[in-house]
């Protein structure tokens, strides 16, 4: 799977969402949050992100890694929906990044 990173905590730019074939990049409060069993790795979010929070789960950079987990907790609650467009804006986020000091933007 791909796994959505720090950059996009507060931003939401949502320029992936277009991208995605499969639809399966959900929003948050804070952040979006791509779902690891509807990924299917096509990689077309990464390139289109304006600040590079999308990583392929191998490469998320270290000081990010707490984000892979929690990409991954965020559906814990919710399963698989099977698209995220009819589910729409989800009033949660995952433990980890909900405790985050809020970003200056
Ligand atoms: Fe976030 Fe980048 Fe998508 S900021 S919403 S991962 S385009
Ligand atoms: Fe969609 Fe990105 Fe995965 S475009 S299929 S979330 S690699």
């Amino acid at each position: 799977t791909y796994i959505i990173a720090e950059p996009c905590v507060d931003l939401l730019d949502k320029a992936c969402i277009e991208e995605c074939p499969v639809d399966c990049i959900y929003e948050g409060n804070r952040m979006l949050y791509i779902h690891p069993d509807e990924c299917v790795d096509c990689g077309a979010c990464e390139p289109v992100c304006p600040v590079e929070a999308i990583f392929y789960e191998d490469d998320v950079p270290e000081q990010w890694k707490d984000f892979t987990d929690a990409n991954y907790r965020f559906f814990d609650d919710l399963g698989s929906p099977g698209g995220a467009s009819k589910v729409g804006k989800i009033d949660a986020d995952a433990a980890f990044v909900a405790a985050l000091p809020p970003k200056e933007t």
